[in-house]
């Protein structure tokens, strides 16, 4: 494995336990409902695979594939898939590596709304409430962190780190 600088924020132990009880949580919530995981590929790969098998009752599983791309006005976010299961009348839980803005998960979530389903929720395993512009709220939330960019777990720094078992700080040294 790569040398990352700096010590984890948030360790591999701390993840699943955490993760564990997202998934208890949502099992008693969703007990008797028609419950479909939209997983977003690829920061919450790691994430939906762990919390998909955290939950105690059956649930339909499916994905939306998003890219973000530099622009000269910043970053944007496009989805570039659909869903391939019929969302209508279920229950829909948008599974999230991370809100920042807002801006993605509202997109998401108007996105899933479309296809008519009974309820939408969502759940981000990283809240990093410094940085909303928009006014949204997951439901569910793994850890509120500071406004830094982290990498691990499913998140990327130019597409390196995403398979790193735990969150870190990206560090200057990280970057080179
Ligand atoms: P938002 O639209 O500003 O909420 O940003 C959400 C998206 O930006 C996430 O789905 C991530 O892809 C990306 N993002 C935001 N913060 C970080 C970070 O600290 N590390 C890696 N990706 C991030
Ligand atoms: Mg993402």
């Amino acid at each position: 494995m790569e040398k990352i600088f700096g010590k984890p924020l948030i360790t591999q132990e701390e993840i699943l336990h955490r993760v564990r009880e997202l998934g208890l949580q949502i099992t008693q919530d969703y007990m008797g409902k028609n419950l479909i995981l939209i997983g977003i590929l690829k920061g919450a790969f790691a994430f939906t695979a762990d919390l998909s098998r955290s939950i105690g009752i059956p649930a339909g599983i499916d994905f939306l594939m998003t890219t973000t791309r530099e622009s000269p006005g910043g970053e944007s976010t496009k989805i570039i898939s659909d869903p391939t299961l019929n969302l209508t009348g279920t229950d829909v839980l948008l599974v999230e590596d991370i809100v920042d803005s807002g801006v993605t998960a509202r997109m998401l979530l108007e996105k899933l709304a479309a296809h008519r389903p009974k309820s939408v929720r969502f759940c981000a395993l990283l809240d990093k409430t410094g940085g909303r512009t928009v006014d949204i709220r997951p439901d569910y939330a793994g850890f509120s962190i500071p406004n830094k960019f982290v990498i691990g777990y499913g998140l990327d720094y130019k597409n390196k780190y995403r398979t790193l078992p735990f969150i870190a700080v990206l560090d200057d040294r990280t970057k080179a």
